[in-house]
């Protein structure tokens, strides 16, 4: 809501407060939504702002031909964070910080009096230390470095383009069944939704127990959060791995735990954790 976010920059500089630093976010956590860049990145240029693009979940769309038009105007961000740890399958922990300025990072981070650790010789470009915002760390962008080798951007592409399709997968099964309600168009990476309970509880709490009752099982663990004060049973696809059988498999799952949690109310029972149905 880009309207909410000028009000917001007019209201603190009425305040005589200095806003200086406004964030896109590509690929949001609960939603994986996209907000606009460019929208975002012109207010930005309006109000003088450093824009940065938080792509740490989202970002590895920008290797998809198919899919970049999400991060459209991503060139005109100052800075870009992306986690490859995420979804790029790398072990943790992997961030990368990228900033448009050549020399930005050089010179804002331990370039300053830091001549008693880092001295010039003919190798100061391999020297992570002055271009990286803690002083010792470990080589995390080796593993990104041997996995993009070993996919390559086609291979990248192509997972990330396997990510959203299996998504697409399990919003087709949400919608194709009655009883179960999408709570946001997904845009990308995750589908959140809810079962329409029949019973007299609320459709929160019955979610609830519901993932509670499947995660018991040992059958599957699905995550939720909140999305307008609605419980949200989120399906996130992460791992290019999984196929649409398993995406199937965790609906069935999911369904029959919710039919048989509902008989049981009727029955009378409600004693719906701890059994596996068959
Ligand atoms: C959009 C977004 N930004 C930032 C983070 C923080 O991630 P991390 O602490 O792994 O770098 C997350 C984590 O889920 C996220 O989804």
């Amino acid at each position: 809501n880009t309207a909410a976010l000028e009000k917001a920059i007019e209201n603190s500089i009425a305040k005589g407060q200095k806003p200086f630093f406004v964030a896109a976010t590509a690929g949001t956590t609960l939603l994986g939504a996209f907000d606009s860049i460019q929208a975002i990145a012109a207010i930005g240029r309006r109000y003088n702002l450093w824009v940065h693009v938080d792509g740490a979940y989202g970002g590895p769309v920008i290797l998809s031909p198919k899919y970049r038009h999400l991060v459209r105007g991503i060139e005109t961000a100052d800075s870009f964070a992306m986690d490859p740890h995420k979804l790029m399958n790398i072990p943790l922990i992997c961030s990368v910080l990228l900033v448009r300025e050549k020399g930005r990072l050089r010179s804002n981070l331990t370039d300053l009096n830091t001549e008693y650790l880092y001295h010039e010789n003919d190798h100061l470009n391999y020297d992570l230390g002055k271009i990286s915002i803690q002083c010792g760390r470990r080589v995390d962008v080796l593993k990104l470095w041997l996995a993009w080798r070993f996919f390559g951007d086609t291979g990248y592409a192509k997972r990330t383009e396997k990510l959203i399709a299996l998504a697409r997968h399990a919003r087709q099964r949400v919608q194709t069944h009655s009883r179960l309600e999408l709570l946001a168009e997904p845009q990308s990476f995750a589908v959140c939704f809810r079962y329409r309970n029949r019973t007299p509880i609320n459709p929160n709490d019955f979610n609830l127990q519901l993932r509670e009752s499947l995660r018991r099982s040992g059958q599957a663990l699905i995550n939720y959060g909140y999305w307008n004060n609605n419980l949200a049973l989120r399906f996130v696809a992460a791992n290019p791995e999984t196929e649409t059988d398993d995406v199937d498999r965790l609906f069935d799952y999911l369904l029959a735990h919710a039919t048989r949690m509902e008989e049981e109310t009727q029955d009378g029972t409600n004693n719906c954790r701890n059994r596996t149905p068959s």
